[in-house]
């Protein structure tokens, strides 16, 4: 079956408790269970996410994703069918700050670490979350069953 990919980026909701233990928990147990793959970075204010999967499981995830409370403001930036995953080890692999690291791997492919998510090139931002996603060592593979 075919592969999709999605991208989007959200505002946190200040409201709201933020437990980024629990969350990563989280999305560790169900995307396991649905296959699912991606990163997610937390920059403190904002968090930009690519889910990879089903077409029917990635988009029934981000519609549960976009009902949740703990962000707002969510702009989809790109979901299309894709030929090969880009996450293959991560079930949800999960950056959290913006340290001189993350920093320096955003400045490698834009001119400064604020995204203006209206006008950003996704294919770079992609390569932002594959540079973050190698400097960390994968914790959890997808089950093939
Ligand atoms: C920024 C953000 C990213 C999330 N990513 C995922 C995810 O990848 N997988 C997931 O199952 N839930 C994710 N969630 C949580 C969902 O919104 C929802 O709370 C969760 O799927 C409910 O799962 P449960 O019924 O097992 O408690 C995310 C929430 C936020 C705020």
């Amino acid at each position: 079956m075919n592969l999709t990919r999605l991208v989007y980026y959200s505002q946190r909701n200040p409201s709201e408790s933020m437990d980024a233990q629990d969350l990563i928990a989280t999305c560790e147990r169900n995307n396991m269970r649905l296959n699912l793959t991606g990163m997610l970075h937390y920059n403190g204010d904002h968090f930009l996410q690519v889910i990879e999967g089903g077409r029917v499981e990635v988009s029934a995830l981000y519609h549960r994703i976009a009902r949740d409370p703990r962000h707002s403001n969510i702009i989809l930036l790109s979901c299309t069918d894709v030929r090969e995953r880009m996450f293959p080890n991560w079930s949800m692999g999960m950056h959290q700050g913006m340290d001189d690291r993350a920093r320096g791997i955003y400045l490698r492919y834009f001119s400064t670490d604020d995204i203006n998510p209206e006008t950003v090139n996704v294919e770079s931002l992609l390569d932002v979350l594959q540079d973050l996603s190698v400097e960390m060592a994968p914790r959890l593979r997808v089950s093939n069953g």
